[in-house]
């Protein structure tokens, strides 16, 4: 099966290239912008592999989307494309309205006028807004509540409407939080464990008791392939791993896993329009055959660890644009935050 598989060069993406072309059946076309959080650095370990293609290209890009599809005879896509930081979405939120709207309107049309059997899309479970109590099952409203997740529902209820009105085949993933390798380090664990090898201080939002459900990035693409194949067109798969951890937890056992001080943690001000939990119900791909299998212990030690045997990695990352970032975003918090205990 040939697969155009956008947004490739990410952090779910990578893994998921790598994870098809570990399968004799497939053939894996990666088209991706390479914007600030691609890196082809990611793909290393298959750049050269004969059922793999990289194509430099924004989904926004009508005319390219229709001739990649057209020239590779897809069979299927996956679209991964997406601006995907909430911190950034409420800094630039017309980048997310963009690639994650009109990107994926784009690459549904494209699909849809070439006859491609199975379009999947990656969604949030950050469409379900805030859940205070509960689990958020896929039959729930919708609620999204900053640029990033109202960007991200627009793009799956339009890929949705295509199975309504064309009978297009669209399948919709909404995946909890993900981690492990290869994750740009904005996100609160790389941020978290990058900040700590440097004995840095490590930013807490709010009172750091937002929970969050954490999801091994291998798990969440089994999840993405299980649902490709096996979904029900026209039909939303939540994907959780069923971690649910508190935010302050979650940097306390990666300061205890690098052998770091509680004195590092700083509260700082908080995200507006912060969502305090997320937790959802996933019997509905579990009845199609599809579990997570890493415990959040064994997946947090193992990311801890592949961060500190590849500083080669991520230090250039977090010394160029990411270090303006970092600035604009977290100085001012972090010298009128409060230590632990204080
Ligand atoms: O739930 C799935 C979503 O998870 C994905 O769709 C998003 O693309 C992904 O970014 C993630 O969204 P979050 O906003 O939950 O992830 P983030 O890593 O930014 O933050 C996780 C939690 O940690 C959240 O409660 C905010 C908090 N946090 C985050 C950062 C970056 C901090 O306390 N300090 C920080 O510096």
């Amino acid at each position: 099966m040939k697969i155009l598989l956008t947004g490739g060069a990410g952090f779910i993406g990578s893994h998921l290239v790598r994870r098809l072309l570990a399968r004799p059946e497939y053939q894996v076309i990666n088209l991706d912008a390479l914007r600030y959080s691609g890196n082809l650095a990611n793909l290393e370990s298959v750049q050269q592999h004969p059922r793999y293609r990289f194509i430099q290209g924004d989904i926004c890009d009508q005319p390219l989307v229709e001739s990649v599809i057209r020239a590779h005879q897809i069979d299927g896509v996956i679209n991964c494309a997406a601006e995907t930081h909430v911190d950034r979405s409420i800094l630039d939120p017309g980048s997310f309205a963009r690639t994650d709207v009109v990107g994926t309107g784009v690459l549904l049309e494209a699909a849809r006028r070439a006859g491609i059997r199975r379009f999947l899309q990656v969604s949030t479970d950050e469409v379900y807004g805030s859940v205070e109590t509960g689990t958020s099952s896929e039959t729930d409203r919708l609620a999204p509540r900053s640029p990033y997740s109202a960007s991200k529902a627009g793009g799956e209820l339009l890929a949705l409407s295509y199975w309504t009105t064309y009978q297009f085949p669209v399948v919709v993933t909404r995946g909890s939080n993900t981690y492990g390798s290869h994750q740009y380090p904005e996100k609160f664990i790389p941020l978290f464990v990058t900040n700590a090898i440097d004995a840095q201080l490590v930013p807490l939002y709010g009172d750091g008791r937002q929970c969050r459900d954490w999801l091994a990035v291998e798990d969440h693409c089994a999840g993405i392939e299980h649902a490709f194949l096996h979904g029900v067109p026209g039909t939303v798969y939540n994907l959780g791993g069923g971690n649910e951890r508190e935010n302050l937890a979650v940097a306390e056992m990666i300061l205890d896993l690098l052998g770091q001080p509680k004195s590092l943690l700083r509260f700082v001000s908080d995200r507006p329009g912060h969502d305090r939990r997320y937790a959802v119900d996933c019997s509905r791909l579990r009845e199609l055959g599809w579990k997570p299998v890493v415990s959040f212990a064994d997946g947090l030690r193992e990311t801890v660890r592949w961060y500190r045997e590849h500083e080669s990695w991520w230090r250039p990352i977090k010394s160029g644009e990411f270090k303006r970032y970092y600035e604009e975003q977290y100085r001012r918090r972090l010298e009128e935050g409060t230590a632990c205990g204080s």
